[in-house]
């Protein structure tokens, strides 16, 4: 099977280059090249999907609280690009809407993870299939480590490209693939050897999160696909 991957995927956004999962770091992505993106979907209290990777908001905002407690319009009136640096102060975090807007015109195929806070799986894969079935050209591939986020999505979305992501590669990992209807796997990339490699002959595979070159190298001497990376700067152009 051809892989329908681009090779260097900028992971929340623009990796490490920007504030993680901004509109700034999907620009910057483009501008370095990547062809591909991805980033962390979560719902805030009144149904909004949102970019942002933590359930709290302490680690990448200047606010405090659950995301899953707050409105949208509550958690965009706090910074969430001065905390990675002040030349990225003051931006919200993007809605879901804004990214894929900006992919759109940027023309990056993403990998939409959906990252639902505990207790919501199943609403926030509905409401993200919704959008998708309304609104998306399909140029990319919806994951999410939440069966029932998945398969939520899924029944909202007919014909959703879906992968599988997991921390490694179970034995029955064709039976979950199948029952899910997956067509990629993404795997952490630090827990890969040559036999989950040669299992996966045939079957899209990507690895997160690669943020060395020597790394990247083995996982595509193995056969991976593509690599999810904080550091896209580390291939050139004709390499991504
Ligand atoms: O989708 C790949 C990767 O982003 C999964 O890990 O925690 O960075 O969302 P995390
Ligand atoms: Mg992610």
């Amino acid at each position: 099977m051809t892989s329908f991957y681009p090779r260097i995927i900028a992971h929340r956004c623009g990796g490490a280059l920007a504030p993680e999962n901004s509109l700034e770091g999907l620009r910057i992505a483009a501008r370095l090249g990547c062809r591909g993106v991805e980033f962390d979907v979560m719902l805030s209290a009144d149904g909004i999907p949102l970019l942002i990777h933590d359930e709290t908001l302490e680690r990448t905002t200047t606010g405090h609280g659950r995301v899953a407690e707050l409105t949208a319009a509550a958690i965009r009136q706090f910074d969430a690009g001065g905390p990675h640096h002040r030349a990225y102060a003051v931006s919200p975090a993007p809605t879901f809407s804004e990214a894929m807007a900006a992919c759109k015109e940027l023309g990056l195929w993403t990998n939409i993870e959906i990252k639902p806070a505990a207790g919501h799986e199943s609403t926030t894969g509905a409401i993200v299939g919704r959008w998708l079935a309304e609104n998306w050209n399909g140029h990319g591939i919806v994951s999410s480590f939440s069966t029932l986020a998945l398969t939520a999505a899924q029944q909202a979305a007919t014909n959703l490209p879906c992968a599988m992501l997991l921390e490694s590669l179970p034995d029955d990992w064709q039976t979950h693939m199948q029952a899910l209807d997956a067509k990629a796997v993404h795997l952490a990339a630090n827990a890969v050897t040559a036999k989950n490699a040669a299992a996966l002959k045939g079957t899209p595979w990507a690895c997160y999160t690669v943020n060395r070159r020597q790394e990247g190298d083995r996982l595509f001497a193995l056969g991976c696909h593509a690599v999810f990376t904080d550091r896209p700067d580390l291939w050139s152009v004709n390499e991504m």
